[in-house]
């Protein structure tokens, strides 16, 4: 890390999200089934996250309704109305939720007792229509901050038509 960068708000290692993006894309290379996609996107997440203690999907599956897709990590809570949690408010607001102390975040869900922070990013199909949300969490407080959900936005963004739409 240069100097020019120590004053990061984030301590420790940082997700390199180029190098993220560059070797999803490849992998994923003709591929438009989205569980294939989303459980591949889960793996290369979590293992390129520093301090990520579950990386994964929640799927719109019914009007305002959340239902678990492909992760890793500790169990995942297994359905989210979007009038609850990080992941119903980043489905509703049809935007990002940076949360770095999860205890502060009204209506919270504790899936995992261990969880300090998160970040909450939409799935869109190719006409930008939410089809889910992408679900961090650490177990270390602030954990994230917006170099990470841009990232996970880029991401997110170029794999956009494995999704539909
Ligand atoms: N904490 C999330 C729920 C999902 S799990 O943590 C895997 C939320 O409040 O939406």
């Amino acid at each position: 890390m240069s100097a020019m960068q120590t004053s990061h708000p984030v301590a420790g290692p940082r997700a390199d999200y180029g190098q993220l993006q560059r070797e999803a894309l490849s992998v994923l290379e003709g591929i438009d089934d989205p569980i294939a996609v989303m459980s591949t996107l889960a793996c290369l997440v979590y293992g390129a996250v520093p301090g990520t203690s579950f990386a994964g999907f929640y799927r719109v599956v019914a009007p305002r309704l959340l239902r678990i897709g492909p992760y890793q990590g500790p169990l995942g809570c297994l359905e989210i109305p979007f009038d609850r949690g990080v992941c119903g408010a980043a489905a509703r607001e049809e935007r990002s939720q940076l949360v770095p102390d999860v205890h502060a975040f009204p209506g919270h869900i504790a899936c995992d007792a261990g969880a300090r922070s998160e970040v909450v990013v939409p799935v869109r199909d190719a006409r930008g229509a939410v089809v889910g949300v992408l679900d961090l969490d650490s177990h270390a407080p602030s954990n994230f901050d917006d170099a990470d959900r841009e990232g996970l936005e880029r991401l997110l963004a170029a794999i956009a038509p494995a999704f539909g739409g």
